[in-house]
């Protein structure tokens, strides 16, 4: 895949490309739909299509490439720009790493950047893609969307019986975690390859993987609807949220574009 270049000064200077990377190799398990949840219809259109259909909005990505488990290789439907790689593997973070290992041996630069984002959180929006890959592009060790904490935190006591709370933790400094997470793509391979000798024990995110090297990730602010569909009742929010846009998109086709595009403060 070419890097794209901008004249500057007359002389061409090499821009490293962006890649999206989506990780669609779960069982959903925590949907109990006995099924893989990102290929769960939501207002007419499967989950991951809605996912892809974002980010195929974005003309700055250079390539969009979905990891599926071997099982779903014959998965079709998924739009031509679209590359498939039957490289799942049993957790998250190694589904990640193998799909960077097949970019890098089709002779993506390590130098580019690759946005990573799960399959799952299909309300993402082209703009808040835009505002991390704004953020990142001039960072020495790029970062992710996340949402300061709007709720109170407890930690649970261990034990047997119902939980009950141990500890309030002081929230003003916690974030969420979400997804696109953007690293380079050298980068994360290493910190995930240096992961993978653990058996990516508390990998949850790339970003996890990138702290472990020593370095901080920058944290933009997402948005509270960029939620991941993970338990049942998430389907319906989902859903609901898709239909509410589909709806301001037909009666009001210049608002609807915005606001559809445009990140909501956190709450
Ligand atoms: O299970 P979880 O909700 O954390 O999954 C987040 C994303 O990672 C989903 O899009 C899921 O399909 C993907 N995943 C994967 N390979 C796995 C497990 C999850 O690609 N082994």
């Amino acid at each position: 895949m070419t890097a794209k270049t901008l004249p500057l000064h007359g002389t061409p200077a090499p821009l490293p490309s962006c890649h999206a990377l989506i990780p669609s190799a779960g069982s959903g398990s925590r949907t109990g739909l006995g099924r893989p949840k990102q290929y769960e219809v939501l207002a007419g259109r499967r989950i991951l299509d809605h996912t892809l259909a974002a980010f195929l909005a974005v003309p700055a990505l250079a390539s969009v490439t979905v990891v599926v488990a071997p099982e779903q290789a014959a998965d079709e439907g998924l739009p031509a720009p679209v590359q498939v790689l039957a490289v799942g593997g049993s957790t998250r973070a190694e589904s990640v790493f193998n799909g960077l290992s097949a970019l890098l041996a089709q002779g993506v630069d390590a130098d580019d950047w690759v946005l990573v984002h799960d399959a799952a959180r299909c309300l993402v929006t082209p703009a808040q893609i835009q505002a991390l890959m704004t953020a990142c592009l001039e960072d020495a060790v790029g970062g992710l969307l996340a949402l300061p904490l709007p709720d109170t935190l407890k930690v649970s006591s261990a034990g047997e019986g119902p939980d009950r709370v141990r500890q309030t933790l002081e929230r003003a400094d916690k974030w969420l975690a979400q997804t696109p997470q953007m690293f380079r793509l050298g980068l994360l391979h290493r910190a995930l390859m240096q992961a993978a000798a653990s058996g990516f024990a508390g990998v949850t995110d790339e970003a996890s993987a990138i702290e472990a090297l020593g370095l901080a990730p920058l944290m933009v602010p997402g948005s509270a609807q960029n939620v991941k569909v993970t338990y049942p009742e998430d389907l319906a929010l989902a859903e609901a949220v898709l239909l509410y846009r589909q709806t301001q998109a037909r009666h009001f086709p210049a608002t609807a574009t915005t606001s559809a595009l445009t990140t909501e403060p956190a709450p």
